[in-house]
This record gives C-alpha cells, structure tokens and sequence, in this order.
C-alpha cells in the first residue's frame, strides 16, 4: 500500500452525508478491496455551518479550487442539476482526474460531451447513482450486456410516482389524496413536479437508451407523460382487465418495415400504462425500482431494489469510485459509452402502442357497429370488447392491438365526439400484453 487516493466531495446532503459515512466506516475494506486506502481530501459545500459532522478543515467554498487541487485524484459529485455541476465536472477531467456522479439530468442532457472530455483526458466517468438508485443497471448495461443486442429496456425508475400509483390501487384513493399521503410521509418532495410529470423518469430513461442501444438519447427526445391525470376509474378499469397501473420508462429498438433499406429507430418515452399482473414489473410495489431488459440471447432480465435514499444510493457511489479506483491503480481507464450505431430516435406518433379505452354508451343496435367502425377508420385493430349493460346505458372496455400512437389517440378524440358516447371515462397505454 502506497499514497492514499484522495477523493473530492462535492455536496454534502443525504447522499453526500452517506458516502462520507460509508467511506468512513469500510475503510479498511476498500482499501483492501482497491490496493490503497482512500481518504476524503476536502468537501465542498454551499453553507459550511450546515455542516457540523464534516471536520472543519475538509469543508470549503470553493468547488473548483478542490477539483483541480494536485492532491485530489478522484472527484465525487452529488450536487445535482446541470450548473455548476458540469463546469466543475470539466475541471476535474481537465486537471486529469475521474468522476463519479449520480447527476442524472446532467448526464441525460450532456452525457455524449462529457465521456469524450473524459475519453481525452484518458478518466474514467462513473454514474451508477443516477439511474435507480442501489440498483447495478448502468454497468450491466454498458459491461456484462455489451455482448448483446437489446430489444427493450422498460423501467419503473421514479420510486415517488410508484409510490403513489401503488397506493391508488391498494386503497382506491385518486390522484390527489395519495399524493398528499406520498408527501406527509416523506415520499414526495415538497415541488414533487419532477417526480409527478416524468421529468425524473424521462432523465433516466435517457441514459438506458443511449447505453442499451449505443446511441446518443437526450431527455429532449423522450416522450413524457407524468401520473397527474391518472384517475382512479383508470386504476379500476386495470383491475378490472387484470392490469396495474405504473410509470414507465420504455426504451425500444423498433425495427424498420423489411425490405425499407432504412434504419431501426430508438422509441424512448415515459407514460402510465396499464401492465398485466402477471409481468414481473406489476410486483413492484411502493417507493421500490426495478427495470426489465430484454435481450436477443440473454432473454429477459429484471433488476430490482431500492431506488433512492442516502445509503442505497451511496452504496452505487462508492461502486463506482472503487472501480474508477481501482483503473487508476492499474493506470488505465474503464470503458466509456458507444453512440456507433446512431440510430434515429422514433417520435411517439410514429410508435407502436396499445390502448385501454373506456366508454360510457347507448346500449341500442348498432352502437358498438359505430364505435367499432371508428377503430377501423384510423386503422386500428381492437383485440377484445367488453360490455356491461345498465339500463339504456353500458360501459364498453376495449383493449387495442398495436397501432401508431397518433392512430390510437385520433380515434379516442373521434370517440369524444361521437353522439353515442355519452363519455369516454378511462384511456391509458397497455404494455406487456401478449
Ligand atoms: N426522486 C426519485 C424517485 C429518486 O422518486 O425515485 C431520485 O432519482
């Protein structure tokens, strides 16, 4: 054992606070793990008073002066969001060293730019952290799976938004109600916008798509729909069909029509969608995270675990920062990201889904002739009607088969208009049927 490698902090709040902890309390195995034992070089922090378990000497004020200091070899950042994070991210490659971070709205926004400041700078760049918190997705992806081709990649990533859909089910509470539960518990953030509307989600669905389909997939080029206007007529519609509702991040290779001469495209979105009970991804309950990959020769994975919280996710920090740790031990760097194939990304009108719809009708001859007929105006196939009659009313639950996305909403705006519905009550995305 030699010099200890010195790591900068930067930002020190829950996740921060529980990798110093860590560090702390393992290092005799991490430096047993490593080759050489790891110290904390300095913490950076807005307000050093709101500090007191640092040391006072490691606190400063100065993020940049840290990053770039010759003592420093490593650099952790858990600041969050895109300023100054990535300038200071810049620096540390500039100044030769490698970064972990669980940045994950800076990495979807500019992940393709900064593995090729690290690539020349010869670091590595780690973010096991961003996407799922605890769970080892990013590196399977990019290490075990690099082997593979990838078909799907679908995702209930967002712990606060599972927390409220699984809370909807479990009590029949709408929308609102389990969201003030989800806060009062500490499950949702005061702001829960990022949470709520997918913006969370479509962050990391990004990143999986670019790993798992080795192009470049920004959060600008995922579809996104948030749970706020999910019902709760919608959640027992899924109940009723044998379906739960979740958020999901799915990211697809869609293949080109045969014979096109053109290229698959990358359909990456964020939605609620009605899954069957029966999928793995339905099991997932509560704040818990859990992604399903499915692969050409490894068939179909699922990782699980926690997806937030301090230790969860510093355990995905200090993975990573004993793995860059351990490159630069032998001097060399892991493996950055691949955007070879370039694919283009597919736009939601263009996608291939299937539709819930629920309608409120006239039960009289020929109405469900007419709503039919509109199904087959736009081109789409209905899989299965159902009909509960009331008095001179019914309920009418049809399940598509795939279809354009654009096809599939027309025909639900065609519904609305339709003199024979009296209402269209529930329409959510199915995934998962077969
Ligand atoms: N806010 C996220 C969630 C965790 O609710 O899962 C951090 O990405």
């Amino acid at each position: 054992m030699t010099r200890p490698l010195r790591v900068a902090l930067l930002g020190c709040g829950t996740v921060g606070g529980a990798v110093l902890r860590l560090l702390d309390q393992q290092s005799g195995d991490l430096a047993a793990r490593i080759g050489r034992p790891v110290e904390v070089a300095g913490v950076a922090v807005r307000r050093p008073d709101r500090h007191p378990e640092v040391p006072a000497g490691l606190l400063t004020t100065d993020a940049h002066a840290l990053v770039t200091r010759d003592d420093v070899d490593l650099v952790v950042e858990v600041i969050g969001g895109i300023e100054p994070a990535r300038t200071l991210m810049l620096a540390a490659f500039a100044a030769g060293k490698s970064v972990v971070s669980a940045n994950k709205a800076l990495l979807a926004d500019d992940g393709v730019a900064l593995h090729e400041a690290a690539a020349k700078a010869g670091v590595d760049l780690y973010y096991e952290a961003a996407v799922a918190g605890a769970i080892p997705m990013l590196r399977p992806l990019r290490e075990s799976l690099a082997g593979d081709q990838l078909r799907r990649v679908v995702g209930i990533v967002n712990g606060t938004t599972n927390y409220i859909l699984s809370r909807m089910a479990e009590t029949g509470a709408g929308f609102t109600e389990a969201l003030a539960e989800a806060t009062d518990l500490g499950y949702a953030e005061a702001d829960p916008t990022a949470d709520v509307d997918g913006f969370d989600a479509a962050a990391k669905a990004a990143i999986l798509a670019s790993l798992a389909f080795h192009t470049a997939v920004t959060a600008a080029d995922v579809y996104r729909e948030g749970i706020s206007a999910v019902t709760a007529v919608d959640v027992a519609r899924a109940a009723e069909i044998g379906c739960t509702v979740k958020l999901l991040a799915i990211c697809e290779r869609v293949p080109a029509p045969e014979g096109s001469g053109e290229p698959d495209s990358v359909a990456v979105r964020v939605h609620p969608a009605m899954i069957p009970t029966t999928h793995p991804l339905a099991a997932v309950g509560g704040a818990f995270n859990a992604v399903f990959v499915e692969a050409e020769a490894a068939g179909e994975l699922m990782f699980y675990g926690r997806g937030a919280g301090g230790e969860p996710t510093a355990s995905a920090v200090l993975g990573d920062l004993v793995a860059v740790a351990r490159n630069r031990v032998a001097g060399v760097a892991g493996p950055g990201i691949t955007t070879y194939a370039g694919l283009p990304a597919r736009p939601i009108a263009e996608t291939p889904t299937r539709y819930h719809v629920s309608l409120d009708v006239a039960d009289r001859p020929g109405v469900l002739a007419t709503v039919a007929q509109e199904f087959a105006r736009h081109g789409v196939s209905i899989a299965t009607v159902r009909q509960d009659g009331h008095g001179d009313a019914a309920t009418l639950v049809i399940v598509t088969h795939s279809a354009p996305d654009a096809a599939l909403s027309t025909t639900v705006t065609a519904l609305r208009e339709m003199p024979a519905v009296r209402g269209v009550t529930s329409v959510l995305r199915v995934e998962g049927l077969s």
